[in-house]
């Protein structure tokens, strides 16, 4: 049976540079970064800190201009640019958020500190024009999936650090966008708790078969979670490797002790190894 009814959203990022100028000079972020993410599928990012992870997110949802390279975003295959849709945005092209179809979990987790986080959650999608009753239901119903309840009527300023995230994360997540990218989404939170909102996760991708970038330092998450992971050099950032991960689905937690699994990290880990050590020697 296919369960699907909406069109899900393909990703294609081509040849993206970005140097940042400051009074103390300037910083090359990214350098010529090059990937593909079909529909539906769950695409991971790990490396080095600094390397330009975020940057990189912040210029595909369109809140960073780049330099120089386009950003496709639309249904169809991401290899053929015709079957595109027009939200295309190259260098000479103005900046504007592509968040009509992406939705972002930026690395800070930018909870307005003046609401409580059942209207921190539902912001969102009172953003695409829900009615805020209906957004307050649809937040409210997912409060204890994400380990707030009893929480709505809090304030940011009164959490922790981790429930601040799944709050940002339940925006997110709330918002209903085909294709979501997410920077350390878990970084806050403890292992238990962690591997537990990655098996939410993961329960809502099958259903809603939205295509996900996600970043994170995290390989064995990376692994659990992707079809792909790719491996990112240190600044300026450029993939340097691409990883399936062939381990079937639904995943369990018994497949991180398998052989699959432990095979494909090794490779990552040598990748991220072999790319440290070459920006060693092309270092001072
Ligand atoms: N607005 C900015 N102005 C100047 N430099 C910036 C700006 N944003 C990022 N940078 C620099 O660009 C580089 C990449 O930063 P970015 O935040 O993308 O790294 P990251 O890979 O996400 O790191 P982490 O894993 O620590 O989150 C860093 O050297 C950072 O100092
Ligand atoms: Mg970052």
């Amino acid at each position: 049976m296919t369960a699907t009814t909406t069109p899900g959203t393909s990703l294609n990022v081509q040849r993206i540079s970005k140097t940042f100028s400051s009074r103390n000079g300037t910083v090359p972020a990214l350098q010529n970064v090059s990937f593909t993410v079909a529909d539906g599928e769950f695409y991971s990012i790990v490396g080095p800190s600094g390397c330009g992870k975020s940057t990189l997110l912040n210029i595909i949802a369109g809140l960073e201009p780049e330099d120089t390279g386009h950003i496709l975003v639309g249904a169809g295959i991401p290899d053929a640019p015709d079957n595109l849709e027009s939200n295309a945005v190259g260098a000479d092209a103005p900046v504007g958020p592509r968040l009509g179809t992406i939705g972002y979990m930026p690395q800070k987790d930018l909870l307005l500190p003046w609401r409580t986080v059942l209207d921190n959650a539902a912001l969102g999608l009172e953003l695409t024009g829900v009615s805020r009753t209906t957004a307050r239901e649809r937040a409210r119903s997912l409060l204890d999936r994400f380990g707030l309840d009893g929480f709505a009527d809090s304030y940011p300023a009164e959490l922790s650090g981790g429930m601040r995230q799944r709050a940002a994360f339940l925006r997110t997540v709330l918002t209903d966008r085909s294709l979501m990218l997410l920077d350390e989404p878990f970084g806050a939170l403890d292992a238990l708790t962690r591997r537990s909102m990655q098996e939410w996760l993961l329960g809502v991708w099958s259903k809603m078969q939205r295509t996900v970038v996600l970043i994170t330092h995290d390989v064995d998450e990376a692994i659990f979670l992707s079809d792909r992971v790719a491996v990112m050099s240190p600044r300026p950032g450029r993939i340097v490797a691409e990883h399936p991960v062939d381990l079937p689905r639904p995943r369990s937690a018994e497949m991180i002790t398998s052989r699959e699994f432990i095979e494909v990290k090794r490779r990552i880990m040598a990748d991220l190894r072999a790319a440290l050590e070459g920006s060693n020697d092309a270092g001072e």
